[in-house]
């Protein structure tokens, strides 16, 4: 049985695991303030909370339902907009958007509400920028921005006067309903013990699967690994880090040592995905999806990383990332196996990071051609180079020749246009609806140039690469 509680409630529930959590609040428990827009994880209608019980705390993460297995919830606290709402009056965020006109249609005000009130539940600092962050997989169609921010503005003011973080502020000040600070005890007294469904396809956070096959999970097995232990968390030790593959992007975002040795960290991870969907995904699940465009995996190829294989034995083998893809969408992982961590050295102080993308627009979306670079650089020579690139052949590409040859030059505008030339010699893009050929080459040219211009501005300029490409 799953247990959870949602809203207010403790429910056991012996529906499909591969069920979609937005499927269960709608149709099973008819709380239809949910809705239903895209299906894919991108408009933010369906967007819930999820509360899990850390220590003697309840940490609160937004997530999009739509793409969110049912079993996922085992053990959590799930809030819909209707478990935000107060007995006799508006919540602070559903009056900051009735406030400043922040709703026409309606659809998408729900999942705006839930949003903004995890976000007052949220370790975040309460800074206008990191309410926008929290709203940034949320669409609307017809009010228009501005006056959603304006509202935004509004709860920010409100929490910026809080003393603490505390559920008792929270519920003072109208943010959520008194019963929240009775969730934690409730979820430690609840003991949700593992649903042990070891059969099926393996299931973490779903982002991708539930975008391709939301039926066929619906309807099969499936092995819910999201909550393995042994597949969590991030440590450091003698410089080298090894990350869990279940560990979500937003575990990332969110480790303090990480971001100090990857100061742009935020930045590149916002070009991947909303919070919603950081939230959720896993490492592990983008590096299997081997898409030949997947953000992170070309984040971790640059990073000469490493990986763990477990197989049903608990037999384990590493393998180089680089040498993990053997053709569109195929790898080397055998019946039973599991991507266990990816393990990668971190940056030193001669080394430099930068990662590229373009999509059509410029957040949330998938990439047309996207990048990365990890170079040392000691004496004015190159030390160590490792490039990646996505979008320009069948498998998400290690630069095995342009970084070989970068190995040994001075750090000079001859040098780079000199590998962009091998670097166009190892790539094989096709014309497909995010760009032509000839379009994914010439991005392939600029992101590359778009690295030393970004890590050496004082060194390079584009004008200086075109001029002499
Ligand atoms: Fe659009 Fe879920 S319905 S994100
Ligand atoms: Fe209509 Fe946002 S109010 S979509």
């Amino acid at each position: 049985m799953i247990t959870f509680i949602l809203n207010n409630k403790t429910i056991s529930t012996s529906e499909h695991s591969g069920m979609t959590l937005l499927d269960f609040v709608r149709y099973e428990k008819r709380l239809t303030g949910t809705k239903i827009g895209c299906r894919e994880g991108d408009c933010g209608a369906c967007t819930l909370l999820v509360g899990t019980r850390t220590n003697n705390t309840i940490e609160y993460q937004s997530i999009t339902s739509c793409i969110s297995p049912l079993g996922n919830a085992h053990g959590k606290h799930i809030v819909t907009v209707e478990g935000t709402n107060l007995q006799d009056k508006l919540t602070t965020a559903q009056e900051a958007m009735k406030a400043n006109y922040a709703t026409q249609c309606g659809f998408c005000t729900p999942g705006f509400v839930v949003s903004l009130t995890g976000f007052a539940l949220s370790n975040s600092e309460k800074n206008y920028k990191n309410a926008i962050d929290a709203v940034s997989g949320n669409i609307c169609r017809c009010t228009g921005y501005k006056s959603i921010e304006k509202a935004t503005q509004q709860i920010v003011d409100k929490l910026k006067t809080q003393e603490n973080n505390s559920f008792d502020w929270l519920i003072k000040n109208d943010f959520i309903p008194a019963y929240f600070e009775t969730i934690p005890k409730r979820l430690k007294d609840m003991e949700a013990k593992d649903l042990n469904q070891p059969k099926g396809k393996y299931i973490s956070g779903g982002t991708d699967l539930y975008v391709q096959q939301a039926d066929h999970l619906a309807d099969n097995e499936v092995h819910l690994i999201a909550e393995k232990d042994y597949l969590k968390g991030i440590t450091i030790v003698n410089g080298v880090c090894t990350i869990g593959t279940n560990a979500t992007v937003s575990d990332l975002w969110n480790h303090p040592e990480i971001n100090s040795f990857f100061p742009n960290l935020k930045k590149h991870l916002k070009l991947v995905s909303s919070e919603q969907i950081r939230n959720m995904a896993s490492l592990g699940g983008n590096l299997v999806n081997a898409s030949p465009i997947g953000d992170m995996t070309i984040f971790f190829l640059a990073l000469n990383s490493d990986i763990t294989i477990l197989n049903s034995e608990e037999k384990e083998r590493t393998i180089a990332l680089k040498n993990f893809y053997q053709g569109y969408k195929t790898f080397d992982l055998k019946e039973g196996e599991l991507l266990k961590n990816i393990r990668f050295k971190l940056p030193s102080k001669h080394s430099f990071f930068n990662f590229e993308k373009v999509c059509k627009r410029t957040h949330l979306d998938i990439a047309s051609v996207n990048t990365a670079i990890h170079l040392s650089i000691e004496n004015k020579t190159i030390s160590e180079a490792h490039i990646s690139i996505g979008g320009v052949a069948a498998i998400p590409k290690y630069l095995h020749e342009t970084s070989a040859f970068l190995i040994g030059k001075p750090l000079t505008t001859e040098a780079i246009i000199e590998a962009n030339n091998i670097l166009q010699k190892e790539i094989s893009p096709i014309s497909d609806v995010r760009g032509t050929n000839d379009y994914k080459r010439l991005l392939a040219r600029q992101l590359f140039f778009a690295h030393f211009t970004t890590l050496f501005p004082k060194q390079f300029t584009l004008k200086d690469f075109l001029q002499h490409a």
